[in-house]
């Protein structure tokens, strides 16, 4: 492969990583083959940052306008022909149902659901998926197969949820506590004047920023981060604008050395400590 081959490799998938169309996870465990003459597919799409609550699941190859719906659990299993079925079940433990969500195939023998990634089911109630955590989801449907009912199951497809985004004390802090380009660490001067007091530890500046109304005379009221909403965060503001809302870009007679862009996905992805 050429280097401008590999190169629009990169590109494509950047491209693809800035969508939500994204796939995710992995299938694991073989289903067997149901009356199309072939196995079921299940895959995802979305991301797997638990924050973003984007997971949207799909299953094809399916019989048509056939019946069924996802179930879900943290644990993997094999069991073949579980209750009568022709297929295996991949899952174990405790498992949670779709059963509210049950979808038909329809004529395109194809089902998608798109999942509560804050309140999956289990036999206990729902649960929030956290940064770590592997779950596991596999398609229940119905079948015929020479004229008896039966059912079938898709492969097994396993999602590992990763961390919401930036967190201000491994990705911000580090860029407000670094010398910058002719001017000294924002904490240099916001640790005792300049309106805003960081001070010296990552609890003190988030516990400074976060939700914090200024009350220097020239930016008074404004919020310097407001979850969610990079857009009205002063902080975000007095870093990326030169000419800000109040007051001088920031840090005062230099040029930030760090990328701006991570406050301003840290804010957006919920400004998490
Ligand atoms: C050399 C000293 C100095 C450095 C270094 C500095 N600042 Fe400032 N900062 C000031 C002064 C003085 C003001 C008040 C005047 C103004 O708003 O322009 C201020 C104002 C601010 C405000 C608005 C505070 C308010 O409540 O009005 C924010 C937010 C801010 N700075 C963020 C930063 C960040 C982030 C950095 C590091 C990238 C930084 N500053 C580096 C001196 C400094």
């Amino acid at each position: 492969m050429n280097a401008s081959a590999i190169y629009s490799g990169a590109l494509a998938l950047l491209a693809l990583a800035g969508t939500s169309s994204a796939q995710i996870g992995n299938s694991y465990c073989a289903a067997n083959s149901n009356s199309t003459g072939g196995p079921s597919v299940i895959s995802a799409t979305g991301s797997t940052d638990v924050a973003l609550n984007d997971v949207t699941l799909a299953c094809s190859a399916l019989p048509l306008n056939a019946f069924g719906y996802f179930v879900t659990s943290q644990t993997q299993a094999f069991i073949p022909g579980p209750g009568g079925s022709s297929g295996n079940l991949c899952i174990g433990g405790n498992i949670g149902r779709y059963a509210g969500n049950i979808v038909s195939s329809g004529a395109t023998g194809s089902v998608s659901l798109t999942v509560n990634v804050a309140a999956l089911p289990a036999p206990t109630g729902n649960y929030a998926a956290l940064p770590g955590d592997t779950v596991n989801f596999q398609f229940w449907h119905r079948d015929a197969v020479g004229g008896s009912v039966t059912s079938n199951f898709s492969p097994g497809l396993e999602i590992t949820f990763d961390s919401a985004g930036p967190t201000f004390s491994q990705d911000v802090w580090p860029l407000l506590s670094q010398p910058n380009i002719n001017a000294p660490e924002c904490i240099i001067c916001h640790g005792s004047f300049g309106g805003l007091n960081l001070g010296s530890t990552p609890a003190s500046a988030y516990a400074a920023l976060v939700n914090v109304a200024s009350s220097s005379f020239n930016c008074q009221g404004s919020i310097y981060v407001v979850p969610g909403d990079f857009q009205n965060s002063l902080l975000y503001d007095k870093l990326a604008s030169p000419t800000p809302s109040c007051g001088s870009q920031m840090p005062f007679g230099g040029t930030f050395s760090g990328d701006v862009n991570v406050i301003r996905d840290w804010i957006a992805a919920g400004a998490n400590f």
